[in-house]
């Protein structure tokens, strides 16, 4: 009798710690088969996928707020969004000369001020900072001050405990090209101009954005980070080290672009930090806004 209970309790203690092991080893390798597999390319194809429950850019009708005629941003508008803390009142701020030096650290790159075609930064170099992948490619790289910049940003990270990830940095204009044809056939017009570039308007081309995640956002590039440990912490303090939150929530009528609290853009430390405690976004600091299907607003072009 004795016996048959030490047997059943033996093969019971073996189940339970080869379950749980095997947990353990499953998780463990999951986690890092993604890091070091191309899989993290479709993070750069699929901004807030299905794995994004709310789908930030969704309108309440269930549809993109987009329109043949254009993007249309107002569309975006939340109803009654909580005024930001810094909030400066448009008044007291009048807008600079808009910034158009080709590798300037503040010049202006958006859907209207582009970027020529065969643009590549001459000082791109690799930041020693942890990446979502595994291997050599240029996507690890930015320009030099921009590097140096992350380093500096991700150590303070995790000196606040907040584990960051480089995602995706430089990118050429023909790799953007191909990222955002990537976008129109999986994802369509509406979606893939809310969230991608064309060619020749992306900061990745740059050598100055970059994409960053954590793993409590499944190293993706989710709207759900922005409310993650790290991507508060990346909020909040990007500034100090020269970076600025590119496509902030509350902005996305001006700028265009959907909310990506992940990607961030260095523009030098006293311009992000002006920024910042302004409550101003890249574009409104020099006075662009983009053009929705509503707006009469005239734009600038180069
Ligand atoms: N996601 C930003 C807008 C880019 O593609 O550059
Ligand atoms: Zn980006």
């Amino acid at each position: 009798m004795n016996r048959t209970i030490l047997i059943v309790f033996s093969t019971l203690l073996f189940i339970i710690i080869g379950s749980f092991l095997y947990i353990q080893i499953y998780l463990g390798f999951h986690v890092d088969a993604i890091e070091s597999t191309n899989e993290t390319e479709n993070f750069e194809y699929y901004y807030n996928d299905t794995l994004n429950k709310e789908e930030p850019a969704m309108s309440s009708t269930g549809t993109y707020p987009v329109t043949s005629s254009g993007i249309d941003l107002d569309a975006l508008k939340e109803p009654e969004k909580k005024k930001p803390k810094n909030t400066s009142s448009k008044n007291d701020f009048t807008p600079k000369k808009v910034n158009t030096r080709l590798g300037s650290y503040q010049q202006l790159i958006n859907r209207d001020y582009e970027l020529p075609n065969d643009y590549q930064p001459d000082d791109l170099t690799e930041p020693e900072v942890r990446f979502s992948f595994y291997g050599s490619n240029d996507k690890r790289k930015l320009r030099k001050k921009a590097a140096s910049a992350l380093e500096e940003l991700f150590t303070a990270a995790e000196e606040s405990d907040c584990i960051l990830y480089g995602v995706s940095g430089f990118r050429s204009y023909e790799r953007q090209s191909t990222i955002y044809n990537q976008n129109l056939l999986k994802k369509g017009s509406e979606h893939t101009n809310l969230y991608s570039a064309k060619p020749g308007t992306s900061e990745h081309q740059s050598g100055l954005a970059i994409d960053v995640s954590s793993r409590s956002a499944s190293l993706q590039l989710l709207e759900n980070f922005g409310k993650t440990e790290e991507g508060l912490w990346l909020a909040k303090n990007c500034w100090k080290y020269g970076y600025i939150l590119r496509y902030p929530e509350d902005k996305v009528t001006i700028t265009g672009y959907a909310y990506e609290p992940w990607h961030i853009r260095y523009v030098g430390k006293k311009l992000a930090k002006y920024l910042y405690k302004h409550n101003l976004c890249l574009d409104e600091y020099y006075g662009y806004e983009a053009q929705t299907s509503t707006s009469k607003h005239t734009k600038k072009k180069k």
